[in-house]
């Protein structure tokens, strides 16, 4: 059977979204069938939208998701029809030369369902990161299922499904946070928030949010920002010198993707410091550094796929503790909105008035 269900589509580089009629096939063999409850607006559609991540247009958008499983196609054995779950972009293969050495949060070859999801005219969409859930069904690989506790209201779960997940990832697991660390985040979005609380969670003593919209520092501080500055008013990496003695952060975040603000991630950290990148630089960004300072400062410079996280692993036990009031997710979702305001909410991105917009069904 075909179900017709009504789901946000970027047509065109650069063109508005539209609302259309989606056709999703029953799941077969592997895949999973979920009635979508709620998805977050991430920049990384935007990104899609744009034609920052790939050409191959017409895209549907949605990515940050939680539901029910509604059908489960032959072989599958994780999930059942009725079970909540957060859909994921790292269903780990268990076979690839990353995931037989014991680090499946790298795998080479996720899984995602292997039928397409089509216009009425028969034109094969491609669902960004592989989930497409700006739409009422999502059809996905099993393991791109992750079960969690029912008790969790689908619009912040939801969010560990990407940009949550990403920025608390990218303090915890790829920066490696450690108890009294200083830090700082640039960018201040959802991701960035992430990795400020992120940064909390594990311990550090000093966190600095840098953004350029004070409203974004103001949510910043909320989160758990021990100081915040202002890169357009102020020089972001003299403002961190002066918070750190005189000599930088041990974790510099940069959940922006900006050649500029990379370099300043670059030069505010202190001597055997870690960069994480966890913003997606533009397709023709190129950032010049001096050699003899990577070299000389030590430490490392790395990029955060998704926070390094492993779905099955991460998903509970960071609902486990949203439950418990440890982590606080209800305070990403800044608006809740319907499928047609998708495009409205990019504005919102944009002009600095949202956290997270998360479309609920
Ligand atoms: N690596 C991953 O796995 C992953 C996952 C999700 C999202 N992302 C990426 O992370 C980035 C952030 O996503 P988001 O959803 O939080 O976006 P967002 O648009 O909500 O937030 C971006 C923030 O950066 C701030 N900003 C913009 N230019 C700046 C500058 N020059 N200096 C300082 N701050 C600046 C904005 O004011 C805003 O607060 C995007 O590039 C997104 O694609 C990466
Ligand atoms: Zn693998
Ligand atoms: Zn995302």
């Amino acid at each position: 059977m075909v179900h017709e269900v009504r789901g946000v589509v970027a047509r065109d580089k650069g063109e508005a979204v539209t609302v259309e009629t989606v056709l999703v096939p029953d799941p077969g063999p592997g895949e999973a069938l979920v009635d979508v409850q709620a998805c977050g607006v991430c920049h990384t559609d935007l990104h899609y939208r744009e034609g920052g991540i790939s050409d191959e247009f017409p895209f549907l958008l949605g990515h940050e998701a939680a539901g029910l499983v509604s059908a489960v196609g032959e072989g599958v054995t994780n999930v059942e029809p009725g079970d909540y779950v957060i859909l994921n972009w790292r269903a780990v293969c268990g076979q690839c030369r990353s995931c037989l050495r014991g680090r499946p949060w790298y795998c080479f070859n996720t899984h995602n369902a292997s039928q397409s999801v089509t216009l009425t005219d028969g034109t094969e969409l491609s669902p960004a990161l592989g989930i497409g859930a700006f739409a009422g069904k999502a059809l996905v690989h099993s393991g791109q299922c992750t079960k969690v506790d029912p008790a969790a209201a689908p619009a912040a779960a939801g969010l560990l499904g990407c940009g949550v997940m990403a920025g608390l990832g990218a303090a915890i697991n790829t920066g490696n946070v450690s108890r009294g660390d200083t830090v700082a985040v640039f960018g201040c979005g959802g991701v960035g928030d992430a990795a400020i609380v992120g940064s909390l969670l594990a311990g550090a003593r000093t966190i600095i949010a840098v953004d350029i919209n004070d409203q974004k520092l103001e949510w910043a501080s909320n989160m758990g920002a021990t100081h915040t500055i202002n890169s357009a008013k102020t020089d972001a990496v003299k403002a961190i010198k002066g918070l750190t003695g005189g000599f930088g952060v041990d974790v510099a975040i940069d959940a922006v993707g900006h050649p500029e603000v990379y370099k300043q991630a670059f030069k505010a950290r202190d001597l055997a410091g870690t960069v994480v990148l966890v913003g997606v630089p533009g397709p023709e960004a190129k950032v010049e550094l001096p050699m003899m300072e990577i070299f000389g400062r030590g430490g490392s410079l790395k990029s955060s796929w998704y926070g390094d996280c492993l779905p099955s692993r991460d998903f509970p036990m960071l609902v486990d503790l949203y439950l418990q009031g440890r982590l606080d997710l209800d305070a990403f979702v800044s608006e809740t909105i319907g499928l047609d305001d998708v495009e409205a909410a990019f504005d919102k991105m944009h002009s600095g008035g949202v956290l997270r917009s998360v479309v609920v069904f």
